[in-house]
């Protein structure tokens, strides 16, 4: 099981969306992690293999998948970011319609809907409509429908936009159960959605990836980077307008700033332990701070 990346590149014209992306992955989950515009649904749409590349390769166990057309569609399963449903069918409905455009016998359609309803915790919906789904059941319907025919992939495109926190939770643990045997790829711009349950988080900015790793290799590769600075509140802007700045406290007449800088910003500044929101924020962030391509 594995699903490799060489040199992958998608352009629109002048504009370069997927630009070299090279890794391998295999059972798992892997996050892709990046602001919008990084390429993230458009690399995911060429491994969905609704979007040639415009140049470089993907196998799936050493083998083409745009050469292996059908019988990879076979193995995969994708929840687009902006999935259609059906607002007036239900659940059940819903997973069955799928079920049939995906080709699955009648009786194995019925089979795998309920068992994937149980599993999604939709038990108490499956016969209300989709439009009365609150946005975390949606999503869980969405993923439900992807894993129908029980794909080796898996390829969500952030499925966990609009999800309040308790459903990102319940998110998160269902992704862990589904990513037992399969490889799951998922794609977001908040870092808690891939930080405990990712294998590998691929950073991904301007369609490259920046870095890779687990979160504590990110975090260990960031190095002492991360600063607690107490401020008046007449220094705060000049802070921010010098560094890139993870959070902002006020305390009395003045601030705690915690500050991202590869150099000590202020004599009485303590260093911090790094956390991965550090390291998108110092990697993605808005800010001024210099040293952004150490990692
Ligand atoms: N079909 C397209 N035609 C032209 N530009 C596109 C198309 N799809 C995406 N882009 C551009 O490619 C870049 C990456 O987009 P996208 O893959 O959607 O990023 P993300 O999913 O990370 O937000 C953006 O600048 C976007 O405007
Ligand atoms: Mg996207």
């Amino acid at each position: 099981m594995e699903l490799k990346l060489t040199g992958l590149t998608k352009s629109f014209g002048a504009l370069t969306a997927v630009d070299h992306v090279s890794c391998v992955m295999t059972s798992g989950v892997y996050g892709l992690l990046g602001v919008n515009g990084a390429g993230k649904t458009t690399l995911m749409r060429i491994l969905c293999t609704l979007l040639a590349p415009s140049g470089g390769t993907a196998t799936w166990d050493g083998a083409d998948i745009f050469a292996l057309g059908s019988e990879y569609r076979r193995i995969l399963g994708y929840l687009p970011q902006d999935f259609g449903f059906y607002p007036d069918f239900t659940v059940e409905e819903y997973l069955l319609y799928i079920a049939s455009i995906k080709g699955l016998r009648p009786a194995v359609a019925k089979r795998r809907s309920g068992e994937l309803i149980e599993q999604v915790g939709l038990s108490g919906a499956r016969k209300k409509k989709m439009k009365k789904l609150s946005g975390g059941m949606k999503r869980r319907a969405g993923i439900a429908q992807a894993m129908l025919n029980d794909p080796k992939i898996l390829i969500l495109d952030e499925p966990t936009a609009g999800l309040d926190p308790n459903e990102r939770i319940r998110f998160r643990n269902l992704l862990s159960e589904l990513a037992a045997e399969r490889l799951v790829l998922l794609s977001t711009h908040i870092v808690s959605d891939v930080e405990y349950i990712a294998k590998e988080i691929l950073l991904m900015r301007e369609g490259r990836f920046h870095a890779g790793g687990t979160a504590e290799q990110l975090i260990a590769a960031m190095g002492d980077k991360v600063w607690r600075v107490a401020a008046d509140k007449r220094e705060v802007d000049g802070y921010l307008r010098q560094y890139k700045v993870a959070n902002i406290k006020s305390v009395g007449e003045g601030a705690v700033l915690r500050v991202l800088s590869p150099t000590c910003p202020a004599e009485t500044a303590q260093e911090e332990p790094p956390t991965l929101e550090d390291v998108f924020l110092y990697y993605f962030g808005e800010g001024s701070g210099e040293g952004n391509d150490a990692i």
